[in-house]
């Protein structure tokens, strides 16, 4: 639990009380003469730092060779920053192995799907599977655990780095092996793989098992679900790698919480965090902002879907950027205002930890242009000024601390393996974007003033009026009883195009589609209708539709048509239909409509769950509501999403961040935020 974190965490040097929101960022001392040690020590307890990740690439710098170790410049920091009273999240530092290990084991690199190798001279260029890897790592693991166990600094444990930021997916002989074992259990036996993978295609038949392979550069397609296994697989060695540091931890300072960071982004799918969280104490998470028009809808879902992840309950956001960051073509600085909104949008998302990648802008290597939170500048500077009042408000916003999110009356349900397996290949459009369709959804939700959680496949659906699963494309037997008695109970189920369409082994159901859904749907459709890239198609009063049509035929009396085409080759088919199930409903939209299109027809698919805003019509649209309550009360958390002044009429509470207007408003500054806090009864 991150509260053992927090509890963890001394008395500041400001005095401030237990329990309080966590503040920081990644610590790398080793880069900088010891003197400035000293500085930096000095301007956290400025800035309200209690928390700081320290040796996440210091692997190198702590084993200079195979038998020769250096943990004394390590002793330093920790006795430093717990004098300074700053608490420690310790990196096991396997995340980039030292030139002395790549070059005495070259067997421990990555392969591409090409076969090339990925050499070292960057930083994560390791096999999950490899075992001369895992064994060195675990070594440092071990040193690193019985060396500090006792130490009064250390609060967490922060296993290796971003786990497959790089190297997620390697096809090396290790990883071909450990593919094999991995298969075995999984299938048993090889007819059962065979009828899995539908090897009768393409004479793929397997008669022994070391024939398999991971889907490596192949002359055509690769086998379909050969691929999705290979994604399982992947996501399970790193998760795999994950315990196996933990156990080391577990076993030496039982105490102490383990995390690693997981990385909740649109471009980061290789990695099934739902399925990691069990693993960890605590769910960390890292976000980046990356710029689009709807960049910072994206960084709410982020937050959303770790504390979905997370169970609802709160989580350590460990690093994001204080501003501009250097891996993308420009690399913008943010503006005025967002380092605080950013922050605290992941706050009111159930973050009680707020930590940058990094405290002190490098000098040298490849990150020395990344923001940070003491830049090349130093703390004369209008950053660090914005990193010090954000360590104040920080510190209001104690009382936050341990508050769980309230549970929203939508639910979007975030599906690992239908994103994996709806993007694959020999598709009906190369074009579909899970993620982005599930980010059109929330962002047409922001726009009507309406929260949503969004969760993960097997959270309790029950808590939601609605649940909308876009693209919703692995249905399993019973995912799909699931669903259905979501909806026979009362509960409203929206779906899009492409779901129900394929069981775990992606096989399709057949019958016509959307196979698995398709009694509780009502509907039947014999055919799709991808569009072409910019073909758009005109519906009945819901707007214009793009990437997907279907054929659709009305098979239950009792469906009801929403929406009809007007346009294109279905037109005057029915486009968006809603059959009552049950207590509950079960509504399809079979084209992408995109988050202006989705705001204008989500009303209509909200009004049998009786869903509206709950903010003031002034605030709708230009606010972010989030809702969190634990101990310390109920706070409600009002982003100001727009760059104009916002004034949110009619509301209670103590104003802990923000400034209060008259008679209960509260003024919201350009990329603003406010807290209030109710008592809980
Ligand atoms: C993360 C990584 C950090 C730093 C940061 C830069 O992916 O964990 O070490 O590289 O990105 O944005």
């Amino acid at each position: 639990m991150i509260s053992t974190l927090l509890s963890r965490l001394r008395r500041g040097p400001d005095g401030a009380p237990a329990p309080r929101l966590a503040f920081g960022a990644d610590y790398n001392p080793e880069q900088w003469p010891r003197e400035v040690w000293e500085e930096d020590v000095r301007l956290m307890r400025e800035a309200g730092v209690n928390v700081v990740s320290v040796g996440i690439f210091s692997w190198a710098r702590l084993q200079p060779g195979p038998d020769a170790w250096d943990f004394g410049w390590l002793d330093d920091v920790m006795d430093l920053l717990h004098h300074n009273g700053v608490g420690v999240d310790l990196a096991t530092a396997t995340a980039s192995p030292p030139p002395w290990l790549s070059a005495a084991h070259p067997e421990i690199l990555p392969v591409t799907d090409r076969g090339e190798t990925l050499w070292p001279g960057a930083r994560q260029h390791w096999r999950p599977t490899s075992p001369v890897f895992r064994e060195y790592a675990l070594r440092l693991v071990r040193e690193l655990a019985t060396r500090y166990a006792g130490h009064p600094a250390l609060v967490a444990w922060h296993v290796n780095n971003e786990l497959g930021c790089h190297n997620v997916y390697d096809y090396s002989d290790d990883a071909a092996r450990a593919f094999r074992v991995w298969l075995r259990g999984r299938y048993a036996t090889l007819d059962a793989l065979n009828h899995a993978w539908g090897t009768a295609f393409w004479s793929q038949r397997y008669s022994d098992w070391e024939q398999i392979l991971p889907p490596r550069l192949a002359a055509s397609h690769p086998n379909p679900t050969q691929q999705l296994d290979f994604k399982r697989f992947s996501s399970d060695a790193l998760k795999d790698h994950l315990r196996a540091e933990r156990e080391i931890l577990r076993e030496l300072t039982p105490d102490v919480p383990v995390t690693t960071n997981f990385m909740v982004m649109p471009g980061t799918k290789g990695m099934n965090y739902a399925d990691w969280a069990a693993e960890v104490d605590f769910v960390a998470n890292d976000h980046y902002v990356v710029p689009s028009p709807r960049d910072r809808d994206e960084l709410s879902f982020s937050a959303n879907l770790t504390s979905g992840i997370a169970g609802g309950r709160p989580w350590f956001l460990m690093e994001h950027s204080t501003s501009a960051v250097n891996w993308q073509p420009v690399n913008l600085a943010k503006k005025p205002g967002e380092l605080a909104r950013d922050s605290l949008t992941h706050v009111a998302h159930g973050a009680d930890a707020v930590c940058f990648f990094q405290w002190r802008q490098s000098a040298a290597g490849a990150e020395k242009y990344h923001s940070a939170m003491v830049p090349h500048a130093g703390a004369d500077s209008d950053l660090f000024r914005a990193v010090t009042a954000l360590g104040d408000t920080l510190k209001t916003l104690a009382p936050v601390a341990g508050a769980e999110r309230e549970p929203a009356e939508v639910g979007i349900l975030f599906d690992w393996e239908s994103w994996w397996a709806s993007e694959q290949d020999s598709h009906p459009t190369s074009l579909l974007d899970y993620h982005r369709e599930a980010l059109d959804w929330y962002s047409a939700l922001l726009t009507l003033g309406i929260r949503a959680d969004v969760v993960p496949t097997g959270a309790d659906l029950s808590r939601h009026r609605v649940v909308i699963a876009p693209v919703l494309h692995l249905v399993p037997a019973e995912l799909a009883k699931d669903l259905t008695r979501y909806a026979e109970q009362g509960g409203h189920l929206v779906t899009t195009y492409f779901s129900g369409i394929v069981d775990e082994n992606d096989h399709v159901w057949l019958g016509g589609y959307p196979g698995a859904l398709r009694d509780l749907l009502g509907i039947r459709i014999e055919e799709f209708g991808p569009l072409a890239a910019g073909e758009t198609v005109e519906l009945d009063g819901a707007g214009t539709g793009g990437l997907w049509t279907d054929r659709i035929s009305v098979t239950a009396p009792e469906t009801e048509v929403l929406a009809h085409y007007r346009s294109g080759v279905q037109a005057g088919r029915p486009a968006v239909t809603r059959r009552p199930a049950g207590r509950g409903s079960a509504a399809y939209v079979s084209t992408r409509l995109g988050a202006e299109g989705l705001a204008s027809l989500l009303p209509r698919l909200l009004e049998p769950a009786g869903v509206t805003s709950d903010l003031p019509a002034e605030a709708r649209g230009r606010v972010e509501a989030t809702v969190r309550r634990g101990p310390g009360g109920r706070f409600l958390f009002l982003v100001n999403r727009t760059d104009e002044t916002v004034t949110v009429p009619g509301l209670t509470g103590e104003v802990l961040v923000g400034d209060a207007g008259e008679e209960g408003a509260v003024v919201l500054a350009g990329r603003g935020v406010a807290v209030l806090r109710t008592p809980t009864d």
